[in-house]
């Protein structure tokens, strides 16, 4: 820290911060500023100065210009907000909050569009909507845009930043948070930057990896993994114009960014304060794991990452403190609840992160009819902090990657390698009796891994079914796919639907003929929103009405249920029946127990392990009692309960 650190007082009267006056015109105004510096700034310059050291005395200084101009550009009506979620600290965590996830483009063409569709969202109850990467990304190939070429433009074909701000303003009008993606690992080799730095400017060279030979990158890949081992093996490309090696962990075309430069975090807290003053919400952490580089280590999840993240957020919370954070980070449990905020950075970092285990685990049991594997993941997963919230999900716009631990699966009687084998077979349709369609994403020799992609509903057999023109079978994949939403609705979190599932949208293999996206079949499950479809989802006897209605039933249950309140966690309890998943959520507010039946055949389940919790029971979700009367009750094929004690709400 520099010798001339302003230090934290309790009155603000004697503030080291108050010089900082001068730069408002209104008390009011310059107060809530100073309060928030004086809450967030020793937070910031910890965390800055545990990773930047003495390097950079001026940094905390240009930091601080930045957030007072971003604060002084920020609208009335989000200062507003900024005050109304600091009443409400938990508005992610509310059993209210359900999250829809979309393609501007494929949900509505524009912008403009998606504001048509707000009633669509508003049937369903969605409070917080994911607009997939719509930043200006490079042409051609862009992983779905994930390779952005300018933080401060819209995707013309959808846009422009005012479109942005009016649709944020809409949204929120009908209760509805904008979240964005954040790319900051990597951006696109056309980002300004990337060009400076391809044409020899060494300011814009010092922000990414690059190297002169092959030694370094040589060294660091003896322990890194490969995230597209298929389509972009390796994590270095050789740049022709500045005749070095760059680090791209992802595709050639997106280069890594070096956070040990100060100036590329000076440079990602002005896009966020931009991108927050235009509206938006939530940010959206992509692949955040992966931030910062350390040779003989994987580089992900290293100790920087938090305190980086944290330094972001102790920024955002002075300039826009209605923002949060949501980290995608896709690894394993131990390392992901570090990103939630522990130890020292408890309630410092990311409101909330994707349950990647909880999807997976969804489809392994699904697979095997049996839930052991799922209990012992969840029984092995650490606690969460409890002012933090997951994003829980069916499916996602990714593959699905088999992250079940070798140690997870041997205390369940399974193997690892032999699991994650069976359940690519399974859901690439090669396993027989398999009811799944999916594709096998990114083979990789190496490891043997072979991840899926595929549609929730292909992958849970409607598929199939549909193309046999088989109703028996029809029906149980409506049932498959009821059941795993039951599952994240029941489970305490945001549930993020993904665009289509609520409707049971199959596998669009038209990707094929699309030369920017043939080569990767994830596109199969990202196809256009089929309003046609859409338009059946109050005709009871369509497929589309019955997931449509099945879905409406447990978002309104959900919405009635306080212990579902994310500030608890769901608890597993080791099930009697290994078909049938057994979870407790013990809030303040009442007890739930959930019972999930993951097979096509009724199951029976004993009584005496609800009778302790219960004088009489109510399922939850049909609003219908359940006798605790006889030894046991029977789940029906794919059956699910939420039970409460009855005559309480
Ligand atoms: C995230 C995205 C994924 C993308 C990757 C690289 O994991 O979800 O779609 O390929 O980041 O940005």
């Amino acid at each position: 820290m520099p010798d001339d650190a302003p230090s934290v007082s309790p009155q603000a009267a004697e503030s080291p911060f108050e010089r900082l006056r001068t730069a408002f015109d209104d008390d009011r105004d310059a107060d809530t500023f100073l309060l928030r510096l004086e809450r967030y700034g020793p937070d910031l310059r910890e965390s800055l100065g545990a990773v930047y050291g003495e390097a950079t005395p001026d940094l905390y200084l240009r930091l601080q210009d930045a957030l007072l101009l971003g604060y002084h550009e920020r609208p009335a009506e989000l200062k507003r907000l900024d005050e109304a979620r600091l009443l409400r600290p938990d508005w992610l965590q509310q059993e209210t909050m359900l999250g829809y996830v979309a393609y501007t483009d494929r949900f509505a063409g524009t912008l403009k569009g998606v504001g048509e569709h707000l009633g669509y969202l508003q049937e369903l109850g969605v409070g917080y909507l994911h607009l997939m990467p719509l930043l200006m990304p490079r042409e051609g190939e862009n992983d779905g845009g994930y390779a952005v070429a300018d933080y401060r433009a819209v995707r013309p074909d959808l846009g422009s930043m005012q479109h942005l701000s009016d649709l944020a303003h809409e949204l929120r009008a009908h209760g509805i948070s904008l979240c964005l993606d954040l790319v900051l690992n990597h951006v696109a080799q056309e980002h300004e930057w990337a060009r400076r730095a391809q044409a020899g400017e060494a300011k814009y060279q010092a922000y990414f990896h690059m190297f002169e030979g092959r030694e370094e990158p040589d060294a660091y890949e003896r322990t890194l993994p490969e995230v597209f081992p298929d389509f972009a093996p390796g994590n270095f490309t050789f740049d022709e114009a500045s005749r070095k090696w760059v680090w791209t962990t992802f595709n050639t075309y997106q280069w890594d960014l070096n956070w040990a430069n100060p100036e590329v975090f000076l440079e990602f807290v002005e896009i966020m304060t931009y991108l927050a003053n235009r509206g938006v919400e939530i940010f959206r952490l992509d692949a955040i794991a992966f931030i910062w580089k350390r040779l003989e280590t994987n580089s992900q999840n290293q100790p920087e990452v938090h305190l980086l993240t944290r330094a972001l957020r102790a920024a955002l919370r002075i300039v826009a403190p209605a923002v949060a954070f949501k980290a995608e980070a896709i690894v394993a449990p131990a390392d992901l609840i570090s990103y939630l905020g522990r130890s020292a950075h408890h309630g410092k970092l990311s409101d909330m992160a994707y349950h990647n285990s909880l999807m997976v685990q969804l489809w392994s049991s699904l697979a095997s009819r049996d839930v052991r594997l799922f209990e012992t993941a969840l029984l092995n997963f650490p606690p969460k902090p409890s002012t933090s919230t997951w994003g829980v999900y069916v499916r996602c716009h990714d593959d699905i990657g088999w992250a079940i631990s070798d140690q997870d699966a041997a205390q369940a009687g399974s193997s690892g390698p032999g699991h994650r084998q069976f359940l690519s077979d399974f859901y690439s349709g090669e396993y027989p009796g398999s009811f799944a369609s999916g594709l096998v994403f990114q083979y990789n020799p190496r490891t043997g891994d072979r991840r899926i992609s595929g549609s929730a509903a292909s992958l849970a057999g409607l598929e199939r079914a549909q193309a046999l023109g088989d109703d028996a079978a029809t029906d149980l994949a409506l049932e498959r796919l009821l059941l795993l939403h039951a599952v994240t609705l029941g489970f305490g979190g945001v549930p993020l639907l993904y665009m289509g599932d609520e409707l049971a949208t199959l596998n669009d293999y038209s990707f094929e003929g699309d030369p920017a996206h043939a080569s990767d079949n994830r596109w199969v499950h990202r196809p256009a929103m089929n309003w046609n479809r859409a338009a059946e989802r109050f005709d009871p006897g369509s497929v589309p009405g019955r997931m449509f209605a099945g879905l409406r039933e447990l978002i309104g249950a959900r919405k009635h249920l306080p212990p579902l309140h994310a500030s608890v966690e769901s608890e597993v309890y080791r099930s009697p029946n290994p078909a049938v998943l057994f979870l407790a959520r013990h809030h303040p507010a009442g007890t739930m127990l959930a019972l999930y039946n993951f097979s096509e055949n009724e199951q029976i389940f004993p009584s005496t392990a609800l009778t302790p919790h219960f004088q009489h029971a109510r399922d939850a979700i049909s609003g219908q009692a359940v006798s605790l009367d006889a030894s046991s009750l029977t789940l029906a094929p794919y059956g699910r309960l939420w039970l409460v004690e009855a005559g309480r709400a």
